[in-house]
């Protein structure tokens, strides 16, 4: 990890402390602060009155300690004297009413207005800043989301769409508009997907609009953030082409922008990692953490950083769960073992005032440093010893997950069945694999699977011929895909595909879904499977949300279902093509389904764990060169044992290790032989 720091709000401070602040920065062995990105009403106090000082003066203090500086674009809080001008820059939610002032990011993205004040601060702020030597590199906004409904937007949205389609003819036939007879005859009648008061239940997720037409705003909007990033990408790049560019995503589960693309013209993907969400109940989930971190590697499949990690308590009116003893070091080292190569505490010294007074930073209000304090200090300790030796290590896993961003849009729509979510399937896969200590990529369905002994395509429900064309190569190479249930019903216009499911990857799974059964909550029908492989100790399989009947058409059975009137029927399949093999998983369950399944799939394709380990310890090995480095983080709050395969020395100890090692709770090691 190269970049270690922290978010830090000088403007909030009284001036005389921010030298004994970046200080204790530098003693905590930070490297990097991230300044400013909501800094607008200090920066432009009034229009085109631009105040650079204060900011300068911050800079100047944390050089003076030896920290670089990341500036945030703060174009995600407009101030109140831009805003009260023009409300008509407040974005507009799906019901139709508009926002009024009192939060941040509640600016719709597509209004030229807006883009125009947003242009004019970047470009200000850039041009200071541009041969400032303690600058590297600039944060685009924050954490962009919400889609706006405004008319400018619906305005833009048509555009779009004559854009893509050429004529309305061909709009009304890709979406089937020849339904409830809404076929458009001119651009400007086309709505957007607004939730109104006649959005019934039965969609299940308040859109009752043509699928079609809602698959295609949901990509609108996603690339309605990409071109308003890319505007102030441009000027960045024109004025300080020395600095890098990125953006503060939101993880895995954020599913309203395609991410893949966001992350295209920027020149490293960051993101904002909180564990303990705004005031999680249950404890922190690192898988759910790993998968954020991987996904965020898998964006532009390379080294990323986190932005904002957690420092102390979250909420904002809530005071969430203080972190554990341990874990802010443990959290650190788990973006470590998955690529991060920049880790930013949020924030330094917690707020005395706003919203955001709750969300406790690494000092607390009183400024004083203590337990979060000595333990973010420690990992900069240790960082400082051990970082030459982790430089240029990768991931290089045997593994990948394609994340569809069009099927996770699909399914936000139409969710087929109140207990599906796009969300937990996915990371159901993910844990098994996680949980045999299996390294992950998460890559987009047309990313090159060449590297890959065994990929996932959970849900892949909308997707054209060539993915499926892509997909039959990587496995005629040698490869094991694993496709699962609801995959290739719709066609990229969110149309039913006139074929027999799985559509056009039927006859790549030796398959055909005869008929399928939604279940209603709470059903479970047990499964039969017909060979040890695909058991997991004990544990018994169910299908609980969504049941395929399938006819074999040159795959072999490898599980029937033990129950509903379907009784003895292929739930599961494995089809040999080529060199490889695909299994289609005609159902959808719960971990424990997930987790059979993947138990036999590694064994097919021949991967193997990189060290056994108990439930709650981490291992994630990455590689410098020929030589695997081996992190294993024990999550959990009691001494574990692991067995190692070797001799090892312990980076951060200088420690030997072998044969049967204690790590204790919230414990690290980093090994290297
Ligand atoms: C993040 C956001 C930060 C801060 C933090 C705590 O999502 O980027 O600015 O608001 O949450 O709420």
């Amino acid at each position: 990890m190269v970049h270690y720091g922290v978010d830090y709000y000088p403007e909030h401070w009284p001036e005389e402390r921010w030298e004994e602040d970046a200080r204790l920065m530098q003693e905590a062995g930070f490297n990097v602060v991230r300044l400013a990105e909501f800094a607008w009403s200090r920066i432009e106090p009034a229009e085109g009155q631009y105040s650079f000082d204060w900011l300068d003066d911050a800079i100047d203090t944390l050089a003076r300690h030896g920290i670089k500086v990341v500036l945030g674009t703060p174009t995600a809080s407009p101030p109140p004297w831009l805003m009260a001008a023009h409300p008509e820059l407040f974005i507009v939610w799906s019901n139709g009413t508009r926002a009024t002032y009192g939060s941040r990011r509640l600016n719709c993205p597509t209004n030229p207005l807006f883009r125009d004040y947003a242009a004019r601060i970047v470009r200000a702020m850039a041009r200071h800043y541009r041969d400032n030597p303690h600058v590297i590199g600039w944060q685009i906004d924050n954490e962009f989301g919400e889609r706006c409904y405004c008319p400018i937007c619906q305005r833009a949205f048509q555009a779009w769409l004559q854009h893509r389609y050429g004529t309305l003819d061909e709009l009304n036939g890709c979406w089937g508009a020849v339904f409830w007879s809404h076929e458009y005859t001119d651009w400007g009648q086309i709505p957007l997907p607004m939730s109104t008061s006649q959005a019934p239940a039965a969609s299940g997720s308040g859109i009752v609009a043509n699928p079609g037409l809602a698959l295609d705003f949901a990509r609108f909007m996603s690339d309605t953030y990409v071109e308003f990033q890319q505007n102030q990408v441009a000027i960045l790049r024109d004025v300080c082409p020395h600095h890098f560019v990125t953006h503060n995503f939101m993880g895995f589960t954020y599913d309203r922008l395609n991410y893949f693309d966001l992350a295209g013209s920027l020149d490293l993907v960051a993101w904002d990692n909180y564990p303990g969400g705004f005031w999680k109940t249950q404890a922190p989930d690192p898988t759910e953490v790993a998968l954020g971190h991987d996904t965020m590697r898998g964006l532009k499949m390379r080294s990323f950083w986190v932005m904002e990690q957690q420092a102390g308590p979250t909420g904002w009116g809530i005071v969430g769960p203080s972190p554990r003893p341990g874990e802010l070091r443990l959290w650190a080292y788990q973006a470590l073992a998955h690529g991060a190569e920049g880790l930013v505490y949020f924030r330094w010294r917690t707020a005395r005032v706003g919203t955001e007074q709750y969300w406790h930073g690494i000092l607390d209000h009183d400024g004083r440093p203590r337990r979060r304090y000595a333990e973010v200090r420690r990992v900069g300790q240790e960082l400082g010893r051990i970082r030459s030796q982790l430089q240029q290590t990768e991931v290089r896993a045997p593994a990948a997950m394609l994340l569809s961003y069009d099927s996770r849009f699909a399914f936000e729509i139409q969710p087929n069945n109140l207990g599906f979510s796009y969300t937990r399937h996915f990371t159901d896969y993910y844990a098994a694999l996680r949980g045999h200590g299996v390294d992950v990529d998460i890559a987009a369905p047309d990313a090159n699977l060449s590297p890959y002994k065994l990929v996932i395509a959970p849900a892949l429900h909308v997707l054209d011929q060539s993915i499926a064309e892509h997909l039959q190569t990587y496995v005629a190479d040698g490869g094991v895909l694993i496709l699962t249930a609801r995959s290739g019903v719709k066609d990229h216009t969110n149309k039913v595909v006139d074929l027999p499911l799985p559509g056009w990857l039927a006859p790549l799974c030796g398959v055909e879904v005869v008929e399928y059964d939604s279940l209603p909550q709470g059903s479970r029908i047990p499964l039969d499977w017909q060979d040890h492989r695909w058991q997991t100790d004990g544990v018994g399989t169910e299908a609980s949300v969504w049941c395929d009947v399938l006819a074999p058409r040159g795959a072999a059975i490898i599980a029937r279902y033990a129950g509903s009137y379907f009784a003895g029927e292929a739930a599961a399949t494995v089809h040999a093509v080529g060199k490889g093999q695909v299994i289609y998983v005609g159902t959808i369950g719960d971990a424990a389904l997930a987790t059979a399944v993947i138990t036999g799939a590694l064994e097919l394709a021949k991967i193997s764990p990189a060290l056994r380990a108990p439930h709650g310890v981490e291992v994630t090995t990455c590689w410098r060169g020929q030589q695997p480095v081996l992190f294993i983080l024990n999550h959990t709050a009691n001494d574990e044992t692991i067995r190692l395969d070797c001799a090892y020395t312990d980076l951060i100890s200088g420690l030997s290790k072998d044969g049967t090692v204690v790590i204790p709770a919230r414990d690290v090691l980093v090994l290297v032989n």
